[in-house]
C-alpha cells in the first residue's frame, strides 16, 4: 500500500513537472514569435531603422516557432499559469491550421526593403490576432 502511494505520488509530481514544461516551452515559442513581430512591427512604423539582416532573422524565427506550434500545443495540458483556451483542443484542426497560416505568412514574406517589410507584417498580423481571438485567453 505504501509502496504504491510512493508510486502515486511520483507519477503525478512527474506529470505535473511535464505539464509545466509543456506550458513553459510554448510560451517561450510564443515569447520568440512576438519578439520578431516586434522587429518587424517597428521597422515598418518608423520606430527602428530598417536592417534587412535583422528583419531577415525575425522572419526566419516567427517561421521556426510558427512550424513547432502543432508539436508544442498537442500536449492538452492547460493547468498552472496559462492563457491557452481548452477550445484548442476541442478544434485542434482550426487551431493547426492557424499555426499554420501563420507559418505560410512568414515563409512567403520578403525583407529586402523597407515596403516588403511593411508587406510581411500586413500579412503576419491578421494570423496573430485569428487565432488569439479563439484560443487565447
Ligand atoms: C495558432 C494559434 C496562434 C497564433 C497563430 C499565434 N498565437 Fe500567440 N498565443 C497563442 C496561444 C494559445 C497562447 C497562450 C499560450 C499559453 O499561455 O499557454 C499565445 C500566447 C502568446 C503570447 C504570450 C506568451 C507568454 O509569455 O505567455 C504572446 C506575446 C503571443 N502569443 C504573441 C503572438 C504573436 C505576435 C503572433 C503572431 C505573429 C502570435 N502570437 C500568433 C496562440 C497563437
Amino acid at each position: 500500500m505504501k509502496r504504491l502511494t510512493v508510486a502515486v505520488i511520483l507519477t503525478c509530481l512527474a506529470t505535473g513537472a511535464f505539464a509545466q514544461d509543456a506550458v513553459k516551452d510554448r510560451q517561450q515559442a510564443m515569447k520568440g514569435i512576438a519578439a520578431s513581430a516586434k522587429t518587424l512591427g517597428d521597422m515598418a512604423t518608423d520606430k527602428a531603422p530598417f536592417d534587412a539582416a535583422l528583419a531577415e532573422q525575425a522572419r526566419v524565427t516567427m517561421q521556426e516557432n510558427a512550424a513547432r506550434i502543432p508539436a508544442l500545443f498537442e500536449p492538452n495540458v492547460i493547468e498552472g499559469e496559462t492563457e491557452a483556451l481548452p477550445a484548442i483542443w476541442e478544434n485542434w484542426d482550426d487551431f493547426a491550421a492557424k499555426g499554420a497560416a501563420l507559418e505560410k505568412a512568414a515563409a512567403d514574406a520578403t525583407t529586402g526593403s523597407l515596403s516588403d517589410v511593411q508587406t510581411a507584417m500586413a500579412q503576419i498580423g491578421p494570423t496573430c490576432r485569428a487565432c488569439h481571438t479563439d484560443y487565447r485567453e
